[in-house]
């Protein structure tokens, strides 16, 4: 009902109702058609996605891909049949020139950066169309783009869930809005979270009037994607885009690949991170998102954020960010999970659903290596060497694994429920072990410490405050002075 496969003023939906409505889910989301709610289509409906309903996006996308046939003796300029949608009444805007603004701004990321990310968001389809894009840092503009939490005054059935579910929605032409959910955690360049400028980009495409797509990395799809190393825009997208508003008026539709924009996401990011080492200058992770954290032989902390980390000496000299792949050539672009093993002295990395094991910073033969011969879950939330067990630990949702580091086997018996380690959360971003033994457990703004002994979390804090050992709190700097 809400993505508007059934619909509401009817609310007992009989079998062939029901049998049509996944149907049509099952042929948008690419899934094999048995109008049966298997498996695979329940396990699609909970994906991260975008709010916007997928009514009529089959109809057009049959009409995108008729005009194709049909491009010699028609233009396009056929009125598209659309079914009702009460909100709106254009489909697409009567300018080619429009204006947007940033309404207001998403916690944790600075607004210098996500600026230049939406304006790479814009020029992704002005790049490709007849569409030219500015900002408006005020007064009126066509497109607004906003954050908001919960329900915000536009229907209830649009209210906001909280993290993953619906992470955004727009409106078509001309109502001009795109909102976004506040409470997602919102990453820039592929460090945990969700893409702002990949949701960006997609609901600004329905700000011009497209619909959800059903095609294979298409921008439009309907579910949340990564931003990976193919081009941001398929050609469903650009078809879609050129027949409302043209091709490019420069010639040539310019179009580049995920990798640039990730490399380009990066560098505004640290472009914007206060430096300097007096007052309060704090590096970028200080903002309270990092993929994962560790600590070295030598109690340096490392702090893993994209295609970076930093390090924090025992005495709490902060380092700038240095390039992950300098020091551990052949890693990703960005790591999930990192754990240093005082047991073999070996680094232990995890992304996707592979690990990678260096001596120093020497890739060990026969690395990376898939997650799933070991025992191991794909995308672990963090991993770390637990000394009392003797074993590398990785929490992922609810539960933990477990995986001795001599046979490189997961061990029998795991993965057991994350309940075990008493008044631990789930979704952790970083877990380490300091000298005392003890474990310090992050999730965004807010650390646990685990006590071994007493098998339970004995405190709970704001990292960036309490632990001036993560770098980032100047006491530990202000006392050494005293
Ligand atoms: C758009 O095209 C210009 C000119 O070729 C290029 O410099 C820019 O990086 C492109 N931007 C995007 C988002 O593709
Ligand atoms: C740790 O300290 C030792 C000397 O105490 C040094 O040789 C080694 O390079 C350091 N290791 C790292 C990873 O910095
Ligand atoms: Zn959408
Ligand atoms: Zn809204």
């Amino acid at each position: 009902e809400k993505y508007g496969y059934l619909h509401q003023d009817n609310h007992i939906h009989n079998q062939a109702e029901m049998q049509s409505a996944i149907r049509e889910f099952q042929w948008l989301s690419r899934l094999p058609i048995t109008g049966e709610l298997d498996r695979a289509t329940l396990r699609q409906m909970a994906e991260p996605r975008c709010g916007v309903s997928d009514e009529g996006s089959q109809q057009l996308w049959a009409q995108r891909v008729n005009a194709i046939f049909t491009a010699g003796r028609d233009h396009g300029g056929q009125p598209r049949r659309r079914k009702k949608r009460s909100a709106s009444q254009g489909e697409k805007w009567y300018k080619r020139h429009l204006t947007y603004q940033i309404v207001n701004w998403p916690r944790h990321l600075s607004p210098g950066p996500v600026r230049l990310a939406v304006r790479a968001a814009f020029q992704l389809w002005s790049n490709v169309s007849g569409l030219v894009f500015q900002e408006a840092p005020e007064g009126p503009a066509d497109i607004r783009l906003a954050f908001y939490e919960g329900d915000h005054n536009d229907g209830s059935s649009n209210a906001f869930d909280g993290p993953g579910g619906t992470l955004a929605h727009a409106f078509l032409p001309c109502r001009g809005e795109a909102h976004f959910d506040m409470a997602e955690r919102w990453t820039l360049n592929g460090h945990k979270g969700h893409n702002l400028f990949m949701v960006t980009a997609h609901e600004i495409g329905h700000t011009l009037g497209l619909e959800h797509s059903p095609v294979r990395h298409a921008l439009m799809s309907p579910y949340y994607r990564k931003l990976g190393r193919s081009l941001v825009l398929s050609w469903d997208d650009i078809i879609a885009v050129q027949q409302l508003y043209g091709k490019p008026l420069g010639g040539r539709p310019v179009r580049l690949p995920g990798q640039v924009f990730h490399a380009a996401l990066q560098e505004w990011e640290l472009a914007d991170a206060p430096s300097g080492h007096q007052g309060t200058a704090q590096p970028l992770y200080c903002q309270g998102v990092f993929d994962a954290i560790t600590m070295d032989q030598n109690e340096t902390v490392l702090v893993f954020r994209g295609s970076v980390y930093w390090t924090v000496s025992a005495e709490g000299t902060v380092s700038a960010a240095l390039p992950l792949r300098q020091r551990w050539p052949q890693l990703p672009l960005a790591i999930e999970a990192a754990a240093f093993s005082p047991l073999d002295s070996k680094w232990y990395f995890f992304k996707g659903k592979r690990m990678w094991r260096y001596t120093g910073s020497k890739l060990d033969p026969g690395f990376p290596r898939k997650s799933s011969d070991l025992g191991l879950p794909r995308h672990p939330d963090c991993a770390f060497y637990y000394a009392p067990l003797g074993h590398l630990v990785l929490f992922k949702g609810s539960r933990y694994f477990v995986l001795n580091l001599k046979t490189l086997r997961s061990e029998p018996y795991y993965p057991r429920r994350l309940s075990d380690w008493t008044g631990v959360p789930q979704g952790t971003n970083g877990v380490l072990t300091r000298p005392d033994g003890r474990l310090y457990l992050f999730r965004q703004h807010q650390f646990w410490r685990f006590d071994p002994v007493k098998v339970r979390v004995t405190r709970e804090g704001t990292w960036v405050q309490e632990l001036s050992w993560t770098g980032c709190s100047n006491t530990l700097l202000n006392n050494n002075i005293l």
